[in-house]
């Protein structure tokens, strides 16, 4: 008998990037990504059976009509638990922590506390793994894997066709002076999302097939400089490969841009100030926004430079 069951998940960001994928029904990826969560950023999910027989799906509050593209990317996803939606009508309710000021998408830590909630209300929690349920999530969205653990999380692409051994793990190490923050990019109209993002970019970009071979180079290399807490290693290793997958954007054709002007001059701004010795670093993903990894010592000249900045501690405890 479904019950009702609450989650939470944390959001991620990808330190090492995921684009690309090598099977679309599966949702499988080309390259390895490496991602640190946002501790208290996150979604809060609770599914429950509903009791007049009808679906219902609300956001932040609000009741969403089911054809809403977020109402019905949830059901959608529900709908692989169950053999129709009126075989077991269900409420999912999600509210997001997220400051809206950091302008962050919410797909990877909603799609990671839908399922932790439908696998608790369908009875499926003490059956199923973390690591099972970061692969089902997978099928909601990929970044999703990574959402299932707090700190550092490495989604394996996997070599299976199936995609059986695609799904994420976390690299259990603490690193209490890590630092995020998050400087908004005001956008104007609403940019094409990454899933259309990634495709465009595999299907037309010259630049693409270097792509897979270094990201999964720049995975491994990450992951390496993260576990020696090495972080002069690490923000170059981020920053460029960051870059990269902008730069397979950018050949696809036609180009494909999410970096606006405002985002270039707040990376020349983070790149004068390392000249003067400020050690942080950058990395952006399908948006306009800035995201900054650093220290916490350099956590107050961070703030000076970039007053906007929105500051989080990976590590702390909720
Ligand atoms: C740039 O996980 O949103 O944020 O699997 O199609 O849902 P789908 O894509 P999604 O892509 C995330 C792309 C990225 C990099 C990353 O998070 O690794």
């Amino acid at each position: 008998v479904p019950k009702p069951f609450a989650a939470y998940a944390p959001s991620n960001i990808a330190l090492s990037k995921y684009w690309g994928k090598r099977d679309h029904a599966r949702n499988l990826p080309l390259n390895s990504s490496l991602s640190i969560s946002l501790a208290d950023w996150g979604s809060h999910t609770q599914v429950s059976p509903s009791d007049d027989g009808q679906d219902h799906v609300t956001l932040g509050g609000k009741e969403l009509a089911l054809d809403t593209p977020f109402a019905a990317k949830a059901l959608r996803f529900a709908d692989l638990f169950r053999t129709h939606a009126a075989s077991a009508p269900l409420r999912i309710d999600t509210n997001n922590t997220i400051p809206t000021a950091a302008g962050l998408a919410s797909s990877a830590s909603g799609f990671a506390a839908l399922t932790r909630a439908i696998c608790g209300c369908f009875g499926l929690t003490e059956t199923l793994s973390e690591a099972q349920m970061s692969l089902i999530a997978r099928l909601g969205s990929g970044s999703a894997t990574r959402s299932f653990w707090h700190g550092f999380v490495r989604w394996d692409k996997g070599t299976r066709e199936d995609g059986a051994d695609s799904f994420a793990h976390p690299l259990d190490l603490n690193w209490p002076e890590f630092r995020i923050a998050i400087l908004p990019v005001d956008v104007g109209p609403k940019s094409q999302s990454s899933r259309d993002g990634m495709n465009h970019t595999v299907v037309t970009s010259p630049l693409f097939n270097s792509w897979p071979d270094q990201a999964e180079a720049d995975c491994a290399a990450i992951e390496s400089a993260i576990k020696e807490q090495d972080f002069e290693t690490l923000g170059p290793l981020v920053e460029a490969n960051a870059l990269a997958m902008h730069a397979t954007m950018q050949a696809a054709r036609p180009a494909l841009t999410y970096l606006t002007s405002e985002s270039w001059t707040l990376l020349e701004r983070l790149w004068r100030a390392r000249q003067d010795g400020l050690r942080a670093f950058a990395t952006m993903d399908a948006g306009a926004n800035i995201k900054l990894i650093f220290l916490k010592q350099a956590a107050t000249d961070v703030m000076e430079i970039f007053p906007q900045a929105q500051m989080i501690d990976p590590f702390s405890k909720p």
